[in-house]
């Protein structure tokens, strides 16, 4: 077992810097569309022979230190009964939005081995075959209520805003039956074997500071808090968070996700004896190789003071990224710090 990552996590001395991509299996591998080609997305998910094989293409196509479950932040949701689509195109759809208290009522807190068994089962298989650490995740209890409110993805975020200053009380009671969803969804791939967990607060950044320390931060606070027992590096990444880093810093977390729109050496001081993971902006994977790599080292060069670093992208790897030029990256990364 390759330990890199996890030593890194910890903020410990490490041999090379590990490397992996939000997002890194997925429509921009040939070897992932075919797959896709023969199932929808939602059934995907829910097989894990396939979930396993596209789990481990981008970890053996592009040698990463670390493999992320696949799976989406959304399937805990429609555990929860709200009933989920994935449309081409359109990304996905839930049928009921949830925006008053009856709707919050028909929630339920699943039991996730009972509900999402396929993914514990996957995890214990990928557990079989991964020489490289098994990240596990789920969404951050914010993000996966903007979707039950919105019924989807947002521009304005309109409703979730409207319900967060008009009725706080019905927002607060959503929040509080997605973290017990999301506490116990967690722990139970904990116990299936992931070595790591990733909460994705894909859009903490729509909140102004006051507003996340009051209706997001305290639910993440649990859930890292409900974890500590699993003893496994916590990564917490809120998207767009820059001017939240100093509150996300206080989730708990022992790794902090950054995206590309601040300056790391910036994000080092910020987080004090924490590890980092991101920065690249994913689309600087379109610069021409030398002009990649020099850029890469020039990261790696801010980052030598983390408390640990972790390379990584400041978002999703975009679906139209040529593999090569994630592989350049990858390639990059291992040789400019020493593998
Ligand atoms: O490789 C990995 O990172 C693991 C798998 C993974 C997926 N989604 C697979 C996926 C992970 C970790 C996620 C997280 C996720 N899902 C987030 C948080 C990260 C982020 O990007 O901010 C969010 C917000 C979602 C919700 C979601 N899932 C949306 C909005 C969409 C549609 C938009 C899009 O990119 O198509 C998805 C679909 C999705 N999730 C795909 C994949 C590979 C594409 C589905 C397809 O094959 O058509």
């Amino acid at each position: 077992m390759n330990t890199t990552f996890l030593q890194a996590c910890r903020g410990e001395k490490t041999e090379y810097t590990p490397v992996w991509m939000m997002r890194q299996a997925g429509r921009y591998l040939p070897e992932y569309q075919k797959v896709r080609g023969g199932i929808s997305f939602l059934d995907l998910c829910k097989t894990p022979d396939l979930c396993v094989e596209v789990t481990l293409q981008p970890v053996n196509r592009l040698n990463m230190d670390a493999a992320i479950l696949f799976s989406d932040i959304l399937i805990p949701m429609e555990a929860m009964g709200a009933g989920l689509e994935f449309n081409e195109g359109r990304g996905p759809v839930f049928h009921q939005t949830i925006r008053d208290q009856a709707g919050l009522d028909r929630l339920i807190v699943p039991d996730p081995e009972a509900s999402m068994g396929f993914v514990m089962e996957t995890i214990r298989l990928l557990r079989r075959e991964l020489k490289v650490p098994l990240i596990g995740f789920a969404g951050a209890p914010f993000t996966c209520a903007t979707y039950l409110i919105e019924g989807g993805s947002s521009k304005t975020f309109w409703e979730t805003k409207k319900m967060m200053f008009t009725q706080p009380g019905l927002f607060h009671g959503l929040m509080e039956k997605i973290t017990l969803c999301t506490l116990a969804y967690l722990q139970a791939q904990a116990r299936a074997g992931a070595q790591a967990l990733q909460i994705f607060d894909s859009w903490a950044g729509i909140l102004a500071p006051c507003d996340f320390e009051e209706f997001a931060l305290p639910y993440v606070q649990r859930i890292i808090a409900g974890l500590k027992d699993t003893k496994l590096p916590l990564i917490y990444f809120a998207n767009n968070g820059a001017t939240l880093l100093d509150l996300a810093v206080l989730s708990g977390a022992d790794v902090l996700g950054i995206d590309w729109r601040i300056n790391i050496r910036e994000a080092i001081r910020r987080v004090g004896p924490r590890a980092i993971q991101g920065n690249l902006d994913p689309f600087a994977l379109l610069l021409p190789a030398p002009e990649l790599r020099a850029r890469i080292k020039r990261l790696l060069d801010a980052a030598a003071d983390a408390h640990g670093y972790i390379f990584n992208l400041g978002h999703g790897i975009h679906q139209f990224t040529p593999p090569d030029q994630a592989k350049c990256a990858v390639d990059a990364v291992h040789e400019l710090s020493g593998r």
